[in-house]
């Protein structure tokens, strides 16, 4: 058995949830974009209509969908009115486990009962994000990837309580917001992208802590090998400081050895986030930053 699901909450209008919601309201689903304040509010809402707008352009979307999205996203201050209609709520916060655990006992109480209770964690244990909510059975992990409107995968995750009923609403939701999901059976640090990503990372981010070449050079390698965008700019574009707590994360769940690496730690004290602040290990002051060696 499954639910069907027409009416979906996303609490937190970031990178990530602005996203959530973009591809909620492009797969035909009832909205409600919730975060804490106007400004994160109306940030989350201009970039969706700013990458729908892009997307017209570029005749992915008739205006026809463009206009039947837009008419599909309800964004509000208004906890309440986010969740009281909702059968499914994606939860997308920054990564501190307190708060998550927090905001999930919260959901579950003003949720109806039977609203499965999803979080975007790219690393956290699903069943310790669980903890103080009635039914864990309905709680569940779904991981996007940034830009959650480009990128295809999602990992839908299994906690230790998560039921199958949910595992199988979730994963068909995913298809319904056009994304391609994995399983992850086993509530694992990391899950699978980021648990294979972890370990490459601190051997990358080691060259350069060692002086042994500078970030843009071991970037132009990664970039010649076919991928998108280095090493250090895919950071600078998710959020150092985001990548930072995940390392923190790793070092305490998994081995000392994940800590964030000394050129890392040097920015996020500096406050230099990447391209949410406009400098990170690159300036993307004027937008993207091209490499040139
Ligand atoms: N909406 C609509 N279109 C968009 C867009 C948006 N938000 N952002 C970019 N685009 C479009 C651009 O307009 C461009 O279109 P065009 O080719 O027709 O001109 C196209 O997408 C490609 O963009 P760019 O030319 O700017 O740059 P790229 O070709 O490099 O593509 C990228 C951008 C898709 C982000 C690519 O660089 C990429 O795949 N990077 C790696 C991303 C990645 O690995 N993400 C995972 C991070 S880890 C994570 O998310 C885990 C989490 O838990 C933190």
């Amino acid at each position: 058995m499954k639910k069907e699901i027409s009416n979906v909450a996303v609490i937190g209008a970031g990178d990530m949830g602005h996203g959530i919601a973009q591809a909620a309201i492009l797969g035909g689903l009832t909205v409600y974009l919730y975060d804490v304040n106007k400004e994160s509010i109306d940030r989350g809402v201009n970039r969706i209509n700013q990458s729908l707008e892009k997307l017209r352009k570029k005749e992915k979307i008739s205006e026809e969908e463009l206009n039947e999205a837009r008419s599909n996203l309800h964004p509000t201050l208004d906890f309440k009115e986010a969740l009281s209609s909702a059968s499914f709520v994606f939860e997308a916060v920054p990564e501190i486990l307190d708060l998550k655990q927090k905001l999930f006992k919260q959901m579950g109480e003003v949720a109806p009962k039977t609203a499965i209770l999803a979080s975007n964690t790219s690393n956290m244990s699903i069943t310790k994000i669980a903890e103080h909510v009635q039914n864990k059975d309905r709680v569940v992990g779904v991981h996007f990837f940034n830009p959650v409107i480009l990128m295809e995968l999602v990992e839908v995750i299994r906690g230790s309580e998560t039921s199958d009923e949910t595992i199988q609403t979730a994963y068909d939701l995913c298809l319904k917001m056009n994304k391609t999901p994995v399983r992850v059976e086993k509530d694992s640090p990391g899950f699978i992208v980021n648990r294979v990503n972890a370990p490459v990372s601190v051997f990358i981010e080691a060259i350069a802590d060692a002086g042994i070449a500078e970030p843009e050079e071991i970037d132009a390698l990664i970039k010649s090998h076919g991928k998108p965008m280095g090493h250090f700019e895919l950071m600078d574009y998710v959020g150092l400081d985001i990548v930072y707590d995940s390392c923190q994360y790793n070092k305490e769940v998994l081995h000392p050895n994940y800590a964030p690496s000394r050129l890392l730690t040097e920015k996020v004290d500096k406050g230099d986030l990447g391209k949410k602040t406009g400098k990170g290990f690159y300036d993307w002051s004027n937008g993207r930053p091209s490499i040139d060696l």
